[in-house]
């Protein structure tokens, strides 16, 4: 498993995942602004792992003021409030926040140490997205062929949750159920989290990775034999409709062509009953800096605009499937929306 965010002593150790695949980091953040900085550049990514990260983020807001409850609850309010500033998208770093504030009401309300009571509750968010992702790993596992080659877009691993994933969960069940996956990864431009964290996250377990362009997943699942598409989500609206790293809406629409399954692996952390349709969702825009230069390098010449999208949302049409930890809904998707009601 991968320790993506954990809490140790007073302080947030988190691998940051912009130096991957070339440098193994562990950054130790013991400040709010070094976690809405680390949530912002991408250095904890992955729409659970944000909520992961936000969870501790406002824990640490209280942990100074441990001593005095009033204040420890203040602060830890404002850090919430603060964190959530940090990107538009993952609903799961909103759901975080919302359930550190509700843990902070109910320390109030009771009486007991505010910080005593976040940390319990941090770590129940991280235990529960573990047991999430074994859930979804098997769900979808149980989907597969003995030796199915799948394509997946962006990072969906360990990296980008608690330690095991949401689509590559999938992926890393099969393994354990003795089946041979065989993973075709879209490189994700424009931060190439398919290149460097997913193909990293692979090799580790052994288990076989190509990475391919984005311009030819298209090609890929039309003369690849892709058995099917898993992806993961940042925020799932009530109707199915499903945003993602930008990019995966037209894996779909390829895959649709194809005649090649396509599902979105998500926990009730990333369904949002409170949002209709993906026409709700806030996608974030990033620099146009990500587009123009890599590296330190120009991919275009001076002077030209960029359009940065982080996400795009794919319609629930074009799902055959959600996998979350509850089980595998098929369209029309009418039950999704109960799966994110504990
Ligand atoms: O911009 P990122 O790297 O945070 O985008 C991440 C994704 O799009 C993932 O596919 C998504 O969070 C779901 S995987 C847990």
């Amino acid at each position: 498993m991968i320790e993506t965010v954990r809490w140790r002593d007073g302080v947030i150790r988190m691998l940051d995942q912009t130096l991957l695949p070339d440098r193994e980091v562990y950054l130790e953040l013991d400040s709010i602004e070094s976690v809405h900085e680390a949530i912002r550049a991408l250095r904890v990514r992955g729409a659970p792992a944000i909520g992961i990260a936000a969870a501790y983020g406002v824990l640490l807001g209280a942990w100074p003021e441990r001593g005095d409850d009033a204040r420890a609850a203040e602060a830890a309010r404002s850090a919430a409030d603060y964190l959530e500033t940090a990107r538009p998208t993952a609903v799961n770093l909103f759901w975080a926040c919302d359930r550190m504030r509700r843990s902070i009401d109910a320390a109030r309300t009771a009486g007991g140490p505010v910080a005593d009571r976040l940390l319990t509750e941090a770590d129940l968010i991280l235990e529960e997205d573990l047991e999430m992702s074994r859930r979804m790993g098997e769900h979808g596992a149980n989907l597969l062929s003995d030796t199915p080659r799948v394509l997946t877009h962006c990072n969906t691993g360990g990296l980008a949750t608690g330690g095991l994933g949401t689509a590559l969960a999938v992926v890393y069940a099969a393994q354990a159920m003795g089946k041979r996956p065989e993973v075709f990864a879209d490189e994700t431009r424009p931060l190439l989290q398919g290149a460097r964290l997913t193909a990293w996250e692979l090799k580790r377990t052994g288990i076989p990775v190509t990475v391919q362009c984005d311009g030819a997943a298209a090609w890929c699942l039309k003369h690849k034999r892709i058995e099917a598409v898993f992806i993961g989500a940042d925020r799932v609206a009530a109707n199915g409709d499903a945003a993602n790293k930008i990019g995966s809406y037209g894996v779909a629409l390829a895959a649709r062509e194809a005649g090649v399954p396509f599902y979105v692996v998500a926990p009730s952390s990333t369904i949002d009953p409170a949002c209709p349709e993906g026409g709700r969702i806030e996608i974030e825009e990033r620099d146009a800096g990500e587009v123009l230069a890599w590296s330190g390098l120009s991919t275009t010449p001076g002077g030209v605009e960029a359009y940065n999208p982080a996400f795009d949302v794919t319609p629930a049409t074009l799902l055959s499937g959600i996998i979350t930890e509850k089980g595998v809904f098929r369209p029309p998707f009418e039950r999704l929306a109960e799966s994110a009601v504990k």
